[in-house]
């Protein structure tokens, strides 16, 4: 595996591979299972491949973790090593934001709600490096997990209304035994945070039980997933939210594909979920 860490390196090496299947996974490093979960896809569906790490400032609010966000690069190193992975691009914050960088991209309407309210600038960061990172790796396809569910919404969006080369591929949610999302700042959490931090997965359980069992409307599946998070003390909800899959807009009954979304802080820690709801004919399917 070859890292590179300068732009114009890393344009000319992928320029060769314009017509191959190039994958890339974006990173903030700090890799578990489920970022390896989205290189093992692109591995099996891809080659080369290219992974990045890059803590990107701008996607973080002036009062959020961006200083003490987890870095852990010789052990990422190896892990995308052992993978099977060509390219590592790990650019420093100075390469892709020189002085004087002023540009940044705005998907209208989709990133104003839920992770876009509560992290103001948050999604203009995002889809600002992703779109540089696509032009500086030119992938044919770029993997990125349902966990950030709004994330890729978001950056579809974004490659349809630009005409942007990749393929945009979606993976699923890979959780620890317990249930818990897989997550970089799930370091943060104490022993008993830990704990509690599951509350998540089962106010998402609740829901798909209830769906399972015939419920359709969004306010008592709502009003019972709010009850499971407020049964854990130190647990503050920040949103529970069911969206249309494709608006992101709050809908009154599940129908067709829908997102139950939930964010909440277990302590300080700050940790997001969801579940997939969708319909086929009378039946619901939920994907946690
Ligand atoms: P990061 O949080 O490092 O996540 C990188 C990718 O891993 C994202 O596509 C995310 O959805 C996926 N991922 C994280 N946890 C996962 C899990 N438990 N199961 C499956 N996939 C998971 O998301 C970002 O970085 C950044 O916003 C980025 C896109 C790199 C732009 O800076």
């Amino acid at each position: 595996m070859r890292v590179i860490e300068t732009i114009s390196e890393m344009r000319r090496t992928c320029a060769r591979s314009r017509d191959t299947k190039l994958a890339l996974v974006p990173t903030m490093g700090a890799l578990h299972e489920g970022h390896l979960s989205l290189v093992r896809e692109a591995r099996k569906q891809c080659s080369p491949v290219v992974v990045s790490i890059f803590v990107n400032p701008k996607q973080f609010g002036p009062s959020e973790d961006f200083q003490k966000y987890p870095r852990a690069f010789e052990a990422d190193r190896a892990a995308l090593e052992k993978l099977g992975v060509d390219y590592l691009f790990a650019p420093s914050a100075e390469e892709m934001y020189p002085p004087g960088f002023r540009t940044s991209v705005v998907v209208e309407g989709l990133g104003d709600r839920l992770e876009g309210r509560s992290r103001p600038g948050h999604f203009q960061g995002v889809t600002t490096v992703v779109l540089k990172l696509f032009e500086i790796v030119q992938p044919r396809f770029v993997f990125f997990g349902r966990k950030d569910a709004q994330q890729v919404r978001i950056i579809r969006q974004m490659a349809g209304d630009l005409n942007l080369y990749p393929e945009i591929v979606t993976c699923p949610i890979v959780r620890e035994p317990d249930g818990l999302a897989l997550s970089s700042r799930n370091a943060y959490l104490k022993n008993e945070e830990r704990q509690a931090a599951t509350v998540l997965y089962r106010a998402l359980e609740t829901l798909r039980s209830e769906i399972l069992a015939g419920q359709r409307n969004a306010s008592p599946l709502l009003a019972s997933m709010r009850q499971v998070i407020e049964s854990e003390r130190s647990v503050s909800l920040d949103y529970a939210e069911i969206v249309d899959a494709d608006s992101f807009e709050p809908v009154m009954a599940c129908r067709k594909t829908c997102y139950a979304l939930v964010a909440a802080r277990v302590g300080a820690t700050r940790l997001i979920d969801n579940a997939l709801i969708e319909q086929a004919g009378d039946s619901f399917t939920v994907t946690l």
